[in-house]
């Protein structure tokens, strides 16, 4: 989720790059870094790591002057934050600069492809291949020669440009400059965001609209498999097969803070739509080929280590807490391997009993959660080894654990965990596979349909989001509900916790998730016409007993909301309220049903006026004890 920035005109370009990198900053960032065509045609690159003011004082050092410059703020997703693997990269020449928002999938091969070649990389990132990839075709196509005819320059910087990216695999929103063609951009889009804007004899490119949007409210959104060259006087587009087309500019209507949330009242809001697209960066890279050196790669684990692990343990806290104990059946059913889910605060003061056979897999979107950091301190000192599923490059807990797998979400402003929760059920169900296959329990073919199966949930999950406007119609009618009661079992129990904790912790409505099983234990005595219940009731081996709970709390008055599988006629005519969803295996339906439940909660506390982005004693990031 990084953030870019560009520009050709007649301005002093630098104040255009940093105010659009500030524009950005709710896009996250660990470095930013510009680069400017200057007087001479020389490319200069100014980066720095960290807040964007750090780029700010090297500026105030070092100004570079120009009218056309690209702008870049870093979220890492391969390579840790520092300057040298900050954007803009630049090749060998120096005379091709790129900046990246994505994941390039088989950047590695393409690295070591190059560098056999001879290209020389400073950086940690697959950003860099890129820009070495361009260079390669450019000089491919001028057959060597460097004295490039004036007017043929700029085709050829767009078809290197094009051929290039045909050999790259992953997500993209580049913008690439090339010293001789000073007053030209190029840029390209798949998978990523990219916007255009149409200024009066300039022109703008931007990861979104906030960037921009102080210039012009002209604009162009480019789609999948699209380029454009900019030059001050105008913006061509282009497929990447390299032919024309026309788009048609719109006009942005949106103030600064819904453009920062993509038109979407919250954060929250955007966050939940962004999740098919969260997924799939989750899952790029990870699952094919499906062999140890994937993963390996990916996260420095070797099988050996998930061979030889005699128990498993996740620790997290909170909503991540509740993904630790979805793994914790899916690793223990899947995998073959005890396991347990444990909060991170009660795991590190019960002097717990592992070691070096036990594999600890510590969960957490921010990685500064204190408990969490704390917990696998003990565990190192205990010997385990640690593997950590995080949301951010960087932090504490990837910088203490010895593996890591990161979610790739970009970063989750809503204090309320969503993205990053389903982020962590992917992640999770990544590990389980290579856990699974190191250990023998899945055969090829059974793990191959398990991957492919992962690999659809983006379409999946984008059905379920349909859920939106009934969700909204149920919200209408519960939310001045005191209490809420929800109802899950084996994989959905933790479910029902994320789906009340969402409730309660955005709306202050108390809500309480149990294991169904429990209800005739004590809270069956909670239950009346006033306290509607939300059942996770998706197919499953213990969906009958569901079937009976909540029955159980009808009988006793409830209004019953149920989450069902598309098709399922098991419980029409026995619940107040259906939420489809479509159907998935018992291990990944999770993925989905938590679905409408971020949405019920959301708009529930929408309704009530309830700040559902920042909730009332809550903090994002709970990095004290
Ligand atoms: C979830 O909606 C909450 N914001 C909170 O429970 C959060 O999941 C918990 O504090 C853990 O945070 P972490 O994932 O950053 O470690």
């Amino acid at each position: 989720m990084c953030g870019i920035i560009g520009y050709v005109g007649e301005r002093d370009v630098l104040p255009v790059l940093v105010e659009g990198l500030r524009r950005l900053e709710y896009r996250g960032y660990d470095s930013a870094g510009v680069c400017v065509v200057n007087g001479s045609g020389t490319l200069e690159i100014v980066r720095a790591v960290g807040k964007l003011r750090a780029l700010e004082e090297r500026l105030a050092e070092r100004r570079p002057k120009g009218s056309t410059g690209l702008g870049h703020s870093r979220w890492a997703t391969h390579g840790r934050p520092s300057e040298s693997n900050a954007h803009p990269h630049a090749d060998c020449t120096g005379k091709l600069v790129v900046i990246h928002n994505g994941i390039i999938e088989n950047y590695a091969e393409l690295r070591e492809r190059l560098a056999a070649g001879g290209h020389k990389f400073a950086s940690e990132t697959d950003t860099e291949v890129l820009v070495h990839l361009f260079e390669d075709k450019l000089k491919a196509l001028a057959k060597g020669s460097t004295a490039f005819a004036p007017d043929f320059k700029e085709p050829m910087f767009f078809e290197a440009t094009r051929q290039a990216l045909a050999e790259v695999t992953g997500a993209y929103a580049i913008a690439v400059m090339w010293a001789e063609t000073p007053g030209t951009i190029i840029c390209a889009k798949t998978a990523s965001p990219m916007v255009i804007g149409l200024g009066d004899k300039e022109t703008f490119v931007a990861s979104d609209v906030p960037a921009v949007m102080d210039h012009t409210k002209k604009v162009v959104f480019l789609e999948d498999n699209e380029m454009a060259v900019l030059t001050k006087d105008k913006a061509s587009f282009f497929k990447t097969t390299g032919q024309k087309i026309e788009k048609k500019p719109v006009v942005i209507s949106w103030d600064r803070g819904m453009a920062e949330k993509g038109g979407y009242r919250h954060f929250m809001l955007k966050e939940i739509f962004e999740q098919p697209n969260t997924i799939a960066d989750t899952l790029r890279g990870r699952l094919y080929p499906l062999t140890p050196a994937t993963l390996e790669a990916e996260t420095g684990c070797p099988a050996a280590v998930l061979k030889s692990a005699k128990r498993v343990h996740l620790l997290a806290c909170g909503t991540a807490f509740h993904a630790g104990l979805v793994g914790r059946y899916l690793i223990e059913q899947v995998c073959g391997v005890p396991a347990e889910a444990e909060t991170a605060s009660e795991f590190r003061y019960r002097d717990p009993i592992l070691g070096p056979d036990t594999l600890v897999v510590a969960i957490s979107q921010s990685g500064e959660t204190a408990d969490t950091l704390g917990a696998i301190q003990l565990a190192k000192q205990k010997g385990a080894k640690v593997f950590a599923i995080c949301n951010s490059v960087g932090s504490a807990l990837t910088r203490a654990a010895d593996y890591n797998l990161y979610t790739r979400c970009g970063p989750e402003y809503g204090v309320a965990s969503t993205k990053a929760f389903v982020g962590q059920l992917v992640a999770l169900d990544i590990l389980a596979v290579y856990l699974a296959l190191a250990r023998g329990t899945l055969t090829d073919e059974s793990a191959k349909a398990f991957i492919d199966e992962l690999s659809h949930m983006p379409v999946l999950v984008r059905k379920a989001l349909q859920l939106n406007d009934e969700t909204l119609r149920l919200a209408k009618l519960y939310e001045k509900k005191r209490d809420f009661l929800y109802i899950g079992r084996h994989v959905n129990y933790p479910l029902a916790l994320e789906g009340a904790l969402k409730l309660k912790e955005i709306s202050y409505i108390h809500a309480e998730g149990y294991a169904a099983g429990e209800m005739k234990h004590g809270p069956i005595a909670l239950i009346d016409e006033d306290v509607p219940v939300v059942a996770i009731a998706t197919e499953s081996k213990v969906l009958d007993k569901v079937l009976s709970n909540i029955e159980e709390a009808k009988a006793r008055g409830a209004k019953t909301i149920a989450v069902v599988t598309e098709g399922d006629k098991r419980l029409e005519g026995k619940v107040d309220h259906l939420l489809p969803v479509p159907k998935a295996s018992e291990f990944l339906a999770p993925i989905l049903n938590v679905i409408p439940l971020q949405l019920l909660a959301y708009h529930i506390a929408n309704l009530r006026g309830a700040d559902v982005d920042q909730p009332r004693n809550l903090a994002k990031s709970v990095t004290v004890e």
